[in-house]
């Protein structure tokens, strides 16, 4: 294995009324909370009118209206709101982009300059707000780890900052707060799961055998239960495991004594930059299209462990098993009603060579990934899912 650090701060408070420690929690920070959230799920579900009665000893600033795909424009508003009114601690209710766009918030607040630059070159963070979470949508894993993506729509970029000073003070997990999500969510959210721990598994270092067999276990939670929520959305025991397999998916310790750069994310960040779809449908159309460009005598053997260890499959033939598996994990994509070509979504090829370039400018694919990837062989991994 690799040497490693493993330092995770963060406070998860998992399960059924777990919101009821806020008002403790919040008051070791202060009185002024920026309250940021989305499109308006959490006056529908009723979970904004409970937190304003749970807070109301509190003076609540609200940053409303963050985008999935969060933008560095709703970034900038919430650092003026913080440096105004002085908040003393963020309050994220939503997913992945409620708590990115917060991260950048919460480290913006103590930077002179446009929060931008924070994402651009993350030594500029030196000092973060406190962030707490109530978790409504489980994928990223953002609520607990270090890192923000944040999309610049003026550039066509969207980028991750990442700082030990961003991850959450706290996190509020409650899985009945899953029920009203809609199916595409639910099935988007398990696809980035999926893709997450897959990013990890395949890694050249063989010999973390304790990861990959954690790693295991996360992958056959999500395959098992996904296709339960979409069936029964108030089915707890899928949700409550979905919740955890999101947090346990990237919270690093999947990571550990592995390392090395991911090769599905930098591909769809530049599919949800330049056409704004929603991450996890894009990893669903990118994902076996990736297994079927990299399948060689170099990669085989993993994917044979990956067929073996996940989907059961008995076969002698390492080629056959792998082919397998690899179609397997497109079947279950589209179980789910998760799309399985870019036109689907809308995407043509014109912006191809475009984003392949700048997939590898910003990322490790080309020389630090699984199976290094240049700028021509993503090309050909895009026109693979066109149609
Ligand atoms: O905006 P509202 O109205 O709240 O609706 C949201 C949004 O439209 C809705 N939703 C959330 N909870 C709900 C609900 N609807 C009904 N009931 C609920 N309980 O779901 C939609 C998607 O929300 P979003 O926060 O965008 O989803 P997700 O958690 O998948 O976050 C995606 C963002 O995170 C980034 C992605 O690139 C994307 O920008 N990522 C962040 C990572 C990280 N910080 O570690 C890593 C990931 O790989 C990823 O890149
Ligand atoms: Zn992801």
């Amino acid at each position: 294995m690799n040497n490693f650090t493993f330092h995770v701060p963060t406070d998860i408070r998992f399960g059924k009324g777990q919101v009821e420690c806020l008002p403790a929690e919040l008051s070791k920070y202060g009185k002024k909370i920026l309250l940021v959230y989305g499109g308006g799920s959490i006056k529908r579900t009723g979970l904004y009118d409970t937190l304003v009665s749970l807070l109301k000893d509190f003076e609540i600033f609200e940053l409303a209206g963050i985008e999935p795909n969060p933008k560095i424009t709703s970034v900038r508003k919430g650092v003026e709101i913080c440096k105004a009114e002085k908040i003393d601690v963020i309050l994220a209710v939503g997913g992945g982009s409620c708590i990115d766009a917060s991260k950048n918030i919460a480290c913006g607040a103590f930077y002179d300059g446009d929060p931008w630059d924070l994402v651009l070159d993350k030594t500029k963070v030196t000092k973060a707000l406190p962030i707490a979470v109530v978790l409504t949508i489980c994928a990223t894993g953002s609520e607990m780890n270090s890192g923000a993506v944040i999309s610049n729509e003026e550039t066509n970029e969207k980028r991750e900052l990442a700082s030990d000073l961003l991850y959450p003070a706290l996190s509020v997990c409650d899985p009945t707060y899953l029920y009203t999500l809609p199916e595409k969510q639910t099935a988007a959210g398990s696809a980035d799961i999926l893709s997450h721990v897959l990013e990890q598994y395949f890694q050249p270092n063989d010999e973390a055998f304790i990861t990959d067999k954690l790693s295991e276990g996360v992958m056959q939670t999500v395959i098992k239960y996904c296709p339960i929520a979409l069936k029964e959305p108030e089915n707890y025991e899928a949700r409550s495991n979905l919740m955890w397999a999101s947090t346990v998916g990237l919270n690093h310790l999947l990571t550990v004594g592995k390392g090395g750069a991911w090769s599905c994310h930098p591909m769809e960040h530049e599919l949800s930059a330049y056409y704004d779809i929603t991450h996890g449908v894009g990893l669903a159309i990118v994902t076996p299209a990736w297994m079927r460009y990299i399948l060689c005598d170099k990669t085989v053997d993993r994917f044979v462990k990956y067929a073996e260890n996940v989907w059961d499959i008995k076969e002698e033939d390492p080629y056959k098993a792998a082919n397998l598996a690899i179609e397997k994990t497109a079947e279950f994509f589209k179980a789910c009603g998760l799309p399985s070509t870019l036109k689907e979504v809308g995407i043509g090829s014109e912006k191809f060579e475009e984003m392949a370039k700048e997939a590898v400018r910003v990322s490790g694919i080309s020389n630090r990934s699984f199976f290094h990837l240049q700028s021509g062989d993503i090309v050909k991994i895009f026109e693979s899912c066109e149609n």
